[in-house]
């Protein structure tokens, strides 16, 4: 096939990179998986296999955590100065770096270039420099106790220990700093797996890591499947802490295998976000946002606001719009400077969006954009799915009840407020919403309305580093990024001395 003119070439590292054999990160070594067993790693938008990575059983399991134990004291008494030096630097690094993670992730995870390098590389440097900042933040209070004791009383902020990390494919780098950067900066340490689909930038950070001076064991990466590695990680009974993000039926395991030792979880599961379009909102920006809403990264994203609400009044004008803009979207590999829309994350995932929508046009809805397999020959061997915009769409369809994680959008419409802010609480989840209008009685009403860990209002998709994230009713539990992020990572100690 030839070479558009205009795919900027795969830069020499990352080459050399990809040509490596990748062994499991422990103790500050590549090493092979103990079993000796490997798992293919392709390029989404070829279906080509680009790297060969270990896969980790339970053996290598228990490696990498007795090697995140050993390491933890040490990490912990670390100077503060000194942690957040080495936390800054990987920020600076990963910045300095973005077009070759950038490049990486886009192979790996199929995203274009336009995200992964002009977005979730700046955004995990970010991460870093900021919890940075929090290491050298961190103290306890002296307190007095409400009876009036003659007592010294006063706490301690202590990591948990070691934390196990489980991320998914979505954004496999940008989940590396969710989870290191605070659970770091509270002083513990990490066993972290990345997702079968994308094992790649989490192994080329722990490289990174250890050129920049980290501590052997500090971060350990075990590559593998859900089953043989994740498993047994989620169920060690010298974890103290597992973090994940991904789906809830996996969550529910994680909840399942913690109980051996009663590990604290933070977990970050799915969402059927709402996008409320009210009439009197500025249309072109709700169509924008609507737009980006639902399908930035090919619509995999967990806060995807694809249930989308809009005044009957302004239905018509909105989807031609919506229409208009989803038709402009081109499909194509991440590395094509013109690409718009990369392909979803494996064949797997095309699959069970494809079949999603298809159940979408049995049960009654219109496609108006999409609905239909990518047809374009030039794409076959990538796992692409066409864009699509539904409308007709009731709220029993399946479409309207699970999470697809693919580009589709779901628009149907309301009379009323009240109506609105049901429709948009009929879910099981609760992590997201979007809200369009011009009017500041009605945004505080619905915001204060919604069940859900984010409201945001004319904009969609806003993060930051110092503001907290996370999920309401089946979305999850335990916030991350901002302050409110150390907490799950940090347990008091309370010291009680007696004066008299
Ligand atoms: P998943 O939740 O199964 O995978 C996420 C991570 O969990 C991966 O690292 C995986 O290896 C690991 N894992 C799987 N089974 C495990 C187990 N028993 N114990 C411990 N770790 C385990 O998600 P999957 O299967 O890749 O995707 C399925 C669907 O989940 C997607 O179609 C999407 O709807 C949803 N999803 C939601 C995400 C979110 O951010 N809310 C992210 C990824 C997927
Ligand atoms: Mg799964």
């Amino acid at each position: 096939m030839a070479v558009p003119s205009t795919k900027p070439a795969v830069l020499p590292q990352v080459q050399e990179f990809l040509d490596r054999s990748h062994g499991l990160f422990i103790d500050g070594e590549f090493r092979p998986a103990a079993q000796g067993g490997t798992l293919s790693v392709l390029d989404p938008a070829t279906g080509e296999q680009i790297a060969t990575v270990a896969a980790a059983t339970a053996v290598d399991v228990d490696a990498a955590v007795a090697a995140a134990r050993a390491a933890q004291p040490g990490w912990a008494t670390l100077a503060p100065s000194a942690k957040a030096d080495l936390m800054w630097k990987l920020g600076e690094a990963l910045e300095q770096r973005a077009q070759e993670f950038g490049q990486l992730e886009s192979l790996d995870n199929g995203k274009p270039m336009g995200e992964s390098g002009a977005l979730d590389v700046p955004l995990c440097a970010s991460l870093f420099k900021y919890y940075a900042g929090w290491i050298t933040k961190l103290e306890g209070e002296t307190m007095t106790p409400a009876g009036g004791l003659d007592m010294h009383v006063y706490t301690l902020r202590e990591p948990v220990g070691v934390v196990g990390a489980i991320i998914p494919w979505n954004f496999p780098l940008l989940m590396c700093g969710y989870k290191l950067g605070p659970a770091l900066a509270a002083g513990n340490t990490v066993v972290l797996k990345p997702a079968e689909q994308t094992p790649l930038s989490a192994l080329r950070l722990a490289a990174l890591m250890a050129e920049i001076g980290f501590p052997a064991g500090v971060v350990n990466v075990i590559t593998g499947d859900g089953p043989d590695a994740g498993a047994p990680l989620a169920a060690h009974r010298d974890v103290d802490k597992i973090t994940f993000t991904g789906e809830n039926a996996t969550g529910a395991k994680i909840i399942q295998a913690s109980t051996g030792n009663m590990k604290k979880l933070t977990l970050e599961l799915g969402g059927k976000s709402p996008s409320l379009v009210f009439a009197d909102a500025d249309l072109d920006a709700a169509v924008e946002g609507t737009f980006g809403a639902v399908y930035f990264n090919q619509g995999q994203c967990c806060i995807a606001g694809a249930r989308v609400f809009v005044h009957s009044s302004i239905r018509d004008a909105f989807v031609a719009k919506l229409a208009e803009r989803v038709r402009q979207v081109k499909l194509g590999p991440g590395l094509d400077a013109d690409t718009t829309m990369g392909p979803l994350v494996s064949a797997e995932q095309r699959d069970r969006v494809n079949s999603l929508i298809a159940s979408g046009l049995e049960q009654g809805a219109t496609a108006v954009v999409g609905g239909a397999p990518v047809s374009d020959p030039a794409l076959a061997d990538g796992f692409y799915v066409e864009p699509t915009l539904f409308t007709d769409v009731t709220p029993d369809m399946t479409i309207m009840r699970q999470e697809i994680f693919g580009p589709v959008a779901m628009v149907s419409t309301f009379e009323t407020d009240e109506e609105a802010i049901a429709l948009a609480n009929d879910t099981a989840f609760g992590l997201a919403s979007g809200i369009w209008t011009r009017d500041v009685g009605r945004t505080h009403r619905v915001a204060k309305a919604i069940r859900a860990g984010v409201v945001w209002v004319n904009t969609y998709g806003m993060f930051d580093v110092a503001i907290p994230y996370g999920g309401f009713k089946a979305s999850g539990y335990g916030k991350e990024l901002g302050r409110e992020a150390m907490e799950p990572y940090l347990q008091t100690k309370t010291v009680w001395i007696d004066l008299s």
